[in-house]
């Protein structure tokens, strides 16, 4: 069977935006909700671990680029031998005869003020230490910790459950988009855009320059909307084309199910503006990305880690809803337990935000009540979505993957549990889709666009 996809524009969803935390000192976690007709509105999400104002203060003036404190005591430095050389060429002007005379010039008013100056400078230093508390004093040239605090925006996708984040350095409003997601009505093929196009109002509003679109997987259960994001923002006048970037096996993927869907090889070698290799690192503005291989759910599977928050897609999900299913091609759920580990690993207050969140219904939400939600691409739950915990809320409280976790049984579990789950809803559609970057099938001779649905046939009708 081959169903044809139509294009058309509905607002269908609903989304929620985070900002990433500015005030230290909220106790709680707010969500704010913006329904299909509101556009998006933003709340603040609280941090758990420590930002002081004077540590946010010091990342936007003090301690960009090379001005840091290193760069402070070089200065102090320069000008204190350049006062003393300056008092010198002073004494030495005025008696050329003899640098004796700059000694006893020592014991002048204007050595007192020399000293007195050198007592300031002194004080200034003490300051800057006490105030930045720049430690480990000896490695403050370009310390890791001093990337600007990221803005962290979350937009929920109920449908499919999917989180979709845009990530801002603050200082130069350059920004990246994860997993946005581009709206599909299985029943009637229709692609829409409303989710999306809530994203790029939010860019807008902000006034964010995309450099990145990034993918950490080829998702089964969505369509994504990078190329849709790509060519609207190029549209909209952007400067700098906006990279879609997934991780190197893409290409794998890509011969895999290029081949079972027979696409066109020509449809996917441009498919992606940039695949990333295993713990790369690149720029979003002045904050400082990692790639993370995350394997499991898919082999491709990657995570990108900027500071301390880490953008896990599937390879986590919030400790109430536990793991990803690992029964696609590729999938496993060893290296899945792998993955898990990694994320385990990571400093106690890293913040794992996940590419998808199904809240179970005893999760405090005021409007839902159904029950629990599964990784099966229909969205579902029936409490309150979360784009992230901490590592140490994931250590102790996973429900598949915590402290203490055998490995054997873990593999165990899930392999039985994904051997009776149904198949996403739209894998089919989905995978051919977004193994094109998120860009439609080329027209048939009569302008029709088709994706390839296998049918399920009993052998009497054969
Ligand atoms: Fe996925």
């Amino acid at each position: 069977m081959i169903s044809r996809i139509t294009l058309k524009s509905e607002a269908l969803s609903k989304c929620r935006v985070h900002l990433r935390p500015r005030n230290p000192e909220t106790p709680r976690p707010v969500i704010a909700e913006a329904h299909p007709s509101e556009d998006i509105t933003h709340t603040t999400v609280p941090t758990t671990h420590h930002l002081s104002i004077v540590h946010a203060w010091k990342q936007k003036f003090l301690l960009r680029g090379t001005f840091n404190l290193f760069g402070c005591m070089i200065l102090i430095f320069i000008a204190e031998v350049g006062h003393s050389l300056y008092s010198c060429g002073v004494a030495c002007f005025r008696s050329p005869l003899s640098l004796h005379i700059y000694a006893l010039a020592m014991t002048s008013p204007r050595s007192r003020a020399l000293q007195v100056g050198f007592g300031l400078n002194v004080c200034i230093l003490i300051y800057v230490m006490v105030l930045f508390q720049p430690f480990p004093l000896f490695n403050v040239w370009n310390p890791p910790n001093m990337s600007p605090e990221p803005q962290i925006n979350a937009c929920y996708e109920p449908k499919s459950g999917t989180w979709q984040y845009i990530v801002a350095d603050p200082t130069t409003n350059d920004a990246a988009i994860i997993d946005p997601v581009l709206d599909f009505d299985a029943a009637t093929s229709s692609i829409s855009t409303s989710t999306a196009d809530k994203l790029l109002d939010l860019i807008a509003r902000q006034n964010y320059t995309i450099t990145h679109i990034l993918e950490t997987h080829v998702h089964a259960d969505h369509l994504t909307a990078s190329a849709y994001l790509q060519t609207q923002l190029l549209k909209k006048g952007a400067t700098q084309r906006p990279k879609i970037c997934i991780g190197k096996r893409i290409k794998d993927v890509q011969s895999r199910f290029g081949a079972r869907y027979h696409v066109d090889p020509s449809e996917l070698s441009d498919a992606f503006d940039y695949t990333f290799s295993d713990d790369e690192t690149f720029s979003i503005g002045s904050l400082k990305a990692q790639v993370l291989h995350l394997p499991g759910h898919t082999p491709d599977h990657i995570g990108y880690a900027i500071g301390p928050n880490v953008f896990t897609g599937d390879s986590i999900f919030n400790p109430d809803v536990g793991s990803a299913r690992c029964d696609f091609p590729g999938g496993s759920a060893n290296a899945l337990f792998g993955s898990m580990s990694t994320l385990l690993a990571l400093p106690a207050h890293y913040r794992l935000y996940t590419g998808h969140d199904y809240p179970p219904a005893d999760r405090p939400h005021p409007n839902k009540a159904d029950g629990a939600g599964d990784d099966d691409g229909d969205g579902g739950g029936g409490g309150r979505e979360v784009p992230f915990t901490t590592v140490k809320e994931q250590k102790e409280r996973n429900k598949h993957v915590r402290d203490g976790t055998v490995r054997e049984d873990f593999v165990k579990w899930r392999s039985e549990r994904d051997a009776g789950l149904a198949e996403p809803k739209v894998i089919h559609q989905a995978l051919q889709f977004n193994i094109r970057g998120g860009r439609v099938p080329g027209p048939d001779p009569e302008g029709y666009r088709f994706l390839r649905v296998p049918l399920q046939v009993p052998q009497a009708v054969l």
